[in-house]
């Protein structure tokens, strides 16, 4: 079955809940100090998504293969940030493909519509975070365009008190 992707909807929020979830504990289980695994993660992702979806400078999509939702991607316009020596981009902050979906396709749609709807918002380029364990993911990115711009270290700490 093709697969087709479409901006999200309300009804979709359940699925966006499960699979924003599933990406979280998926970057908890590369490296359970760095990448926190809140409780009722299903729940803030639903409550979160449902609400970027009213954001005119946020995007949701969805890929559907035979009526059926198997991944997301969400992206927002970012402001300026001195912090990160960053002018204002879009931002690609999460993409999942259900585990029987993958190799068909629809991260990469689902990668490119974001571009596309990114660009319609006159973003002049798109910024995004890969874990460094996650190499599919890298190699789909650069695949598609993206280069590697930063590395991300973390170092452990004894706290006092
Ligand atoms: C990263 C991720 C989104 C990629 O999704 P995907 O749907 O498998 O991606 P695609 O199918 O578009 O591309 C993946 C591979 O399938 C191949 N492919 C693309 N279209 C294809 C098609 N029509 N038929 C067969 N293979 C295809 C691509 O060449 C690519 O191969 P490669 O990995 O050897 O480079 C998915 O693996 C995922 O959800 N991972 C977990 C979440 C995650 O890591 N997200 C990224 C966080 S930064």
């Amino acid at each position: 079955m093709p697969i087709t992707v479409r901006p999200a909807e309300d009804s979709d929020t359940p699925a966006l809940g499960r699979m924003g979830a599933a990406l979280a504990r998926q970057h908890h289980d590369f490296d359970p100090q760095r990448f926190m695994l809140p409780e009722d993660l299903e729940a803030g992702y639903r409550w979160w998504l449902g609400k970027e979806l009213k954001n005119r400078k946020a995007v949701v999509v969805v890929a559907e293969r035979d009526g059926e939702v198997v991944g997301y991607a969400y992206g927002r316009v970012e402001g300026r940030d001195w912090n990160a020596l960053r002018d204002t981009c879009g931002g690609l902050h999460d993409i999942w493909v259900e585990e029987a979906a993958r190799s068909s396709g629809a991260g990469r749609l689902l990668a490119e519509e974001m571009v596309r709807r990114l660009t319609d918002l006159g973003m002049p380029r798109v910024v995004l975070m890969t874990a460094a364990k996650n190499v599919p993911a890298q190699r789909l990115f650069e695949s598609l365009g993206w280069r590697p711009t930063m590395v991300e270290m973390t170092r452990e700490l004894t706290p006092k008190g």
